[in-house]
């Protein structure tokens, strides 16, 4: 294989980010656009010692899961899968998550079939949209030019309003990077990024602005690696707060939100009933962010504390936890694996929920958690490679007692799961 060469492959399974993958030479060759099932030609683009890069250049036999309904959106990044069929979707992730467990932890597991979406239209509820000229939209996939947004799928609902008043100021010419979040209620958080500190003016477009938004923060990031920097103006508005299982939580512009709130719901309920908490129970919430688990285990257990290494989002816990009247959860800022190696030996935590990034638990908290020896654990995990990972450390203590994933991220490679341990 060389590069420029056009080689034939059968596409056999996706990368983490939705690339379709085949072999040629023996060697793992992944195709932006290709989905499993498809033969295709591909042109060599990049050429290394474990595997090779290829563009595609014509189906040959398009996959027999392979849809045209959503083509318009499959250009985008975030978009990975929208060409696959949505019951191929939901099938490939829950074959995943067992293939990754059977892989990196060694075990056989009868993985649930996963929960997917009736409706996945809008699910998301938090977006980020670059800015280029009067164009607003997202990267190409694989690129740096941005493509006009004309119509929404996944997106708030709102989305296209906004975007279109946002063209009507001349504070768009400042604009790098659009961020907007979106509670139940419909109700809109616009985060404008913008590379210098001045103050942004939209007061050309401010009133028709607040017929859609609530909320507006200025963000300033002259870093194009990431979309937000530290600096937030609030330049609009009042506090804004979304619901979740019945209870209230303050959604700053800093901290983690799970972007999928109907999935969302669904999985803390079942956290919730797989640990069968009792008014006895001290439960540790390891990666806690806002402290939305927290707030929820709090009614049933008897003590919780939530851990947590953004400073803001246990800022916002503490509020969250007045705002829902709890005096029962307190909230501990610190790398989770710090924390854990100085728990103050008086309470015992017999219970414990974790729900990491996608670079899953660090070593000490699973050593930590050895000495710890709780009676159940419920990992929510975004990443199936790191679950496994994971769990391979726990098994010698835990048995895994089900593992249900769920479609948070509809259209997209990505996975969540929760995986219950018990202690053997
Ligand atoms: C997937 S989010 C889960 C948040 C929360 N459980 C929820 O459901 O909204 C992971 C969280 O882990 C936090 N985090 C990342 N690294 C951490 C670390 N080393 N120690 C503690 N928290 C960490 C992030 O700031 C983020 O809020």
């Amino acid at each position: 294989m060389k590069i420029g060469n056009i080689i034939e492959l059968e596409i056999v399974d996706f990368s983490h980010d939705g690339q379709g993958v085949g072999k040629s030479d023996s060697l793992a060759v992944f195709v932006e656009g290709a989905l499993i099932g498809d033969v295709i030609k591909a042109e060599v683009t990049q050429l290394k010692k474990n595997f090779a890069v290829g563009k595609l250049v014509e189906i040959v036999k398009p996959s027999e899961n392979r849809v045209e309904d959503y083509e318009a959106f499959a250009e985008y990044g975030g978009y990975s899968l929208v060409n696959y069929a949505y019951d191929a979707q939901l099938a490939y992730k829950t074959e995943l998550i067992g293939k990754n467990l059977q892989r990196f932890a060694g075990v056989e597991v009868d993985v649930k079939p996963i929960v997917g979406m009736e409706d996945f239209k809008n699910y998301r509820n938090n977006i980020q949209l670059s800015v280029d000229g009067k164009t607003i939209g997202y990267k190409k996939k694989g690129t740096n030019e941005v493509v006009e947004l004309e119509g929404i799928l996944i997106e708030p609902v709102d989305t296209l309003n906004i975007i279109n008043v946002l063209k009507k100021s001349k504070a768009l010419k400042r604009i790098v990077t659009i961020g907007l979040r979106t509670n139940h209620a419909g109700e809109n958080m616009l985060i404008l990024v913008t590379k210098k500190s001045d103050k942004l003016d939209l007061s050309d477009v401010i009133e028709e602005l607040s017929e859609y938004v609530s909320v507006i923060y200025q963000n300033v990031n002259a870093n194009p690696r990431f979309h937000y920097g530290k600096e937030y103006i609030k330049i609009y508005g009042e506090d804004f707060y979304e619901e979740l299982n019945g209870r209230k939580f303050l959604l700053s512009p800093t901290s983690f939100f799970q972007v999928n709130r109907e999935q969302t719901e669904k999985i803390y309920d079942q956290v919730m009933s797989a640990l069968d908490l009792k008014d006895t129970d001290n439960v540790l919430d390891l990666y806690c962010g806002v402290g939305t688990m927290s707030i929820i285990a709090s009614e049933e257990a008897n003590r919780v504390l939530g851990v947590e290494i953004s400073k803001g989002a246990i800022e916002d816990a503490k509020s969250n936890a007045a705002i829902n009247f709890v005096e029962n959860a307190r909230f501990k800022s610190g790398d989770a694996g710090i924390v854990m190696e100085k728990l103050p030996p008086r309470v015992k935590y017999n219970k414990v929920i974790m729900d990491p990034p996608r670079s899953g638990v660090d070593t000490r908290v699973i050593e930590a958690l050895l000495e710890l020896k709780p009676e159940k654990i419920a990992y929510v995990s975004c990443n199936p490679t790191t679950l496994a990972r994971d769990i391979k450390l726990l098994l010698g203590e835990y048995k895994i007692e089900s593992v249900q994933p769920y479609d948070m991220f509809p259209h997209t490679s990505h996975v969540e799961a929760l995986t219950l341990l018990v202690r053997r």
